[in-house]
C-alpha cells in the first residue's frame, strides 16, 4: 500500500493492483508530480468542484475507464460530460470498495464546477483500507469539532495554506483534535497567497502533539505501514 502525493490536494493510492486517484489536478498545476496522460487509475474520489480539485477528472475517467466517486451533483455533471462509470454518494454514507470501505464526510467549504455548475457539498474522505489502516483526506475544508470523529486515523492530510481553506494554526487544531499517528500537510505552496513554512509547522505539531508530521513533496512516494502490525 503505496500514497504518492502528486501536489497540492491530488494523491495516488496504490492498494495491491489498484490505482485509486483522489482530487487530480495536474495539467494547470506547475508543480503537479505527472501528467494526467501518464497516470492509470481505478477509481477516482473527488472532493468538490473547485478547479483545483476536479482538475483532470473527466479527461482521466475518458481514457482509463475510471470510476468517478463523488457526490451525486458533480457525478450528474460528469456523466453528462460523456464519463461512463460512476458512484454517487453523499455525506454521511459509505461505500464497501474493492480496496476498502469509503465514507464521505463533511468538508465546510463551497463547490462550484469551473463551468460554474452547482456542485453540491464539498466532502472530506475517511478510507479504510484493507488490512484496518485508516486515512483521513481532509480536502478543503475550515477547523470543526466534528473531526473528533476521525480520532486516531493512522494517516490525515490536512490542507494548512490559510486564505481557502484552514492555516496552519487552524490546522494544528485540527491535529490536536484528531490526534493522527501521521499528519500530512498539504494545500500549500501552489500559489504564493497559500505559502506556509511547512518546516515550521512541522516543529509546532510534533512540539505540542504525539502525531508525526510527514512532509511530503510533490512526487515523493509513501509506502504505508499497517497500524495493527506495529
Ligand atoms: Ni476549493
Ligand atoms: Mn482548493
Amino acid at each position: 500500500m503505496k500514497l504518492r502525493f502528486l501536489g497540492h490536494n491530488a494523491w495516488h493510492l496504490t492498494v495491491e493492483s489498484l490505482s485509486i486517484l483522489i482530487d487530480p489536478f495536474l495539467s494547470s498545476n506547475s508543480l503537479a508530480a505527472c501528467s494526467p496522460d501518464s497516470l492509470q487509475a481505478d477509481f477516482i474520489l473527488v472532493s468538490h468542484g473547485h478547479g483545483d480539485h476536479f482538475g483532470d477528472t473527466i479527461s482521466i475517467a475518458k481514457r482509463t475507464g475510471a470510476i468517478v466517486v463523488s457526490i451525486a451533483e458533480i457525478v450528474s455533471y460528469c456523466t453528462q460530460q460523456g464519463v461512463k462509470s460512476t458512484l454517487a454518494m453523499n455525506l454521511g454514507g459509505s461505500v464497501q470498495l474493492p480496496f476498502g470501505k469509503v465514507k464521505m464526510v463533511p468538508a465546510i467549504h463551497s463547490s462550484t464546477l469551473p463551468d460554474g455548475t452547482p456542485g453540491g457539498s464539498p466532502v472530506g474522505f475517511l478510507i479504510t483500507l484493507k488490512g484496518g489502516l485508516r486515512l483521513y483526506f481532509a480536502c478543503d475544508t475550515a477547523l470543526f469539532s466534528d473531526m473528533k470523529f476521525f480520532s486516531g486515523v493512522d494517516y490525515a492530510a490536512l490542507p494548512i495554506g490559510d486564505l481557502f481553506t484552514m492555516g496552519p494554526d487552524d490546522a494544528l487544531e485540527a491535529v490536536k483534535i484528531i490526534h493522527p499517528r501521521n499528519v500530512i500537510p498539504c494545500h500549500y505552496g501552489t500559489w504564493p497567497p497559500i505559502n506556509q513554512d511547512v518546516q515550521a509547522w512541522k516543529v509546532r505539531v510534533e512540539k505540542e502533539t504525539l502525531s508525526k508530521c510527514v512532509v511530503m513533496k510533490s512526487g515523493e512516494e509513501l509506502s504505508l505501514v499497517n497500524s495493527l502490525l506495529r
